[in-house]
């Protein structure tokens, strides 16, 4: 059976950096998010007695990224199948760079390889299955602003907090960087769970931080929604830069856009960055504040590309297949 699906890109808002349990990918905090409907993931997935072993182009690639294959597998499993799968997906922006094209990439993977295995899951079980494959995509399921809980393995789901249209909101995603990032964040997490002495510190900042940005999106308020996601960016790039080897995932031309960021809102505009583990920044606002905003980070040195996004829903079947 084939199946397609579509799945937004989502920026941490109250951001997700470690787990409990890596093979499980148990995160060791809850987070936040807002789907982007400009950054997407198209995948097709084809499960067949006609295929010898599992098939998987990337962007017009042949690719063998074993995470993509471990996750076929746990389809499977699920399924109860032996059927090897062609998986063809497309991303609408470069992977790789900070846009969490693995959240999209697994959410679609998910969403699609369910269907095409004949699986009829719950969205907690989608969530769920999506999280095995990456953190982050658990929330691209749900879409919206949505809450990964941090719970034990079948409770650590996505839960939605606010649908896409409920808050007047925009994200400019502004392009910094065209190469992979230095560290992947499994390492990377890794790596200030165990050393950073600041870690246990943002543990016990996130309670309180957490239930401001509930009550943010609760009010309906994106200025504070944008406002707390800023404010948690640095306290968790404090945890990576203080990790032990450093993890520096900034360039100069990402603190080029968040001086820039800083000069317009001396200037009136009420926009806020916020940066994922990459070099490429979101700034966030209401439509209008990032609309005044786009022509000044545009101009920044270093910016190769600018994507305004409004908040995107659930991760869906198409009918549009990729083959
Ligand atoms: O995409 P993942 O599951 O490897 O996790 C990345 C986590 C951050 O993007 C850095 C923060 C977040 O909450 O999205």
């Amino acid at each position: 059976m084939k199946a397609t699906a579509v799945a937004c890109a989502n920026q941490g808002l109250i951001k997700y950096w470690g787990k409990t349990d890596e093979a499980l990918r148990v995160p060791s905090n809850p987070s936040i998010s807002v789907c982007l409907a400009a950054l997407t993931t198209r995948t097709t997935v084809e499960f067949s007695d006609r295929l010898e072993h599992d098939e998987l182009t990337l962007d017009h690639r042949s690719s063998t990224d074993p995470r993509v294959f471990q996750h076929l597998d746990r389809i499977r499993e699920l399924a109860r199948s032996s059927q090897r799968a062609r998986v063809v997906s497309e991303n609408g922006f470069p992977p790789g760079v900070g846009f969490a094209s693995s959240a999209s990439g697994f959410a679609a993977l998910t969403v699609a390889g369910a269907a095409a295995a004949g699986l009829d899951l719950t969205p907690s079980a989608l969530s769920r299955l999506a999280r095995l494959g990456s953190g982050s995509a658990s929330r691209s399921v749900p879409g919206g602003f949505a809450e990964l809980l941090a719970e034990d393995d079948t409770r650590s789901i996505a839960v939605r907090l606010a649908g896409p249209d409920d808050l007047d909101f925009r994200t400019l995603a502004v392009g910094v960087a065209e190469t992979e990032k230095k560290v992947p964040s499994s390492a990377g997490m890794r790596i200030t769970t165990r050393t950073s002495p600041f870690f246990p510190a943002r543990l016990e900042y996130l309670v309180p931080a957490l239930e401001r940005m509930r009550a943010a999106l609760r009010a309906r308020n994106p200025v504070e929604v944008a406002r707390l996601a800023e404010v948690d960016t640095l306290n968790m790039h404090a945890t990576m830069l203080t990790s032990d080897p450093p993890l520096v995932y900034w360039s100069g031309a990402t603190l080029e856009v968040i001086r820039a960021v800083l000069d317009a809102r001396a200037s009136g505009i009420a926009v806020y960055f916020s940066v994922d583990a990459g070099e490429n920044v979101f700034v966030n606002g209401r439509a209008s504040d990032v609309a005044a905003a786009r022509e000044r980070l545009r101009a920044v040195r270093g910016v190769s590309s600018l994507v305004e996004s409004a908040p995107g829903g659930p991760a869906r079947l198409d009918p549009q297949p990729l083959f």
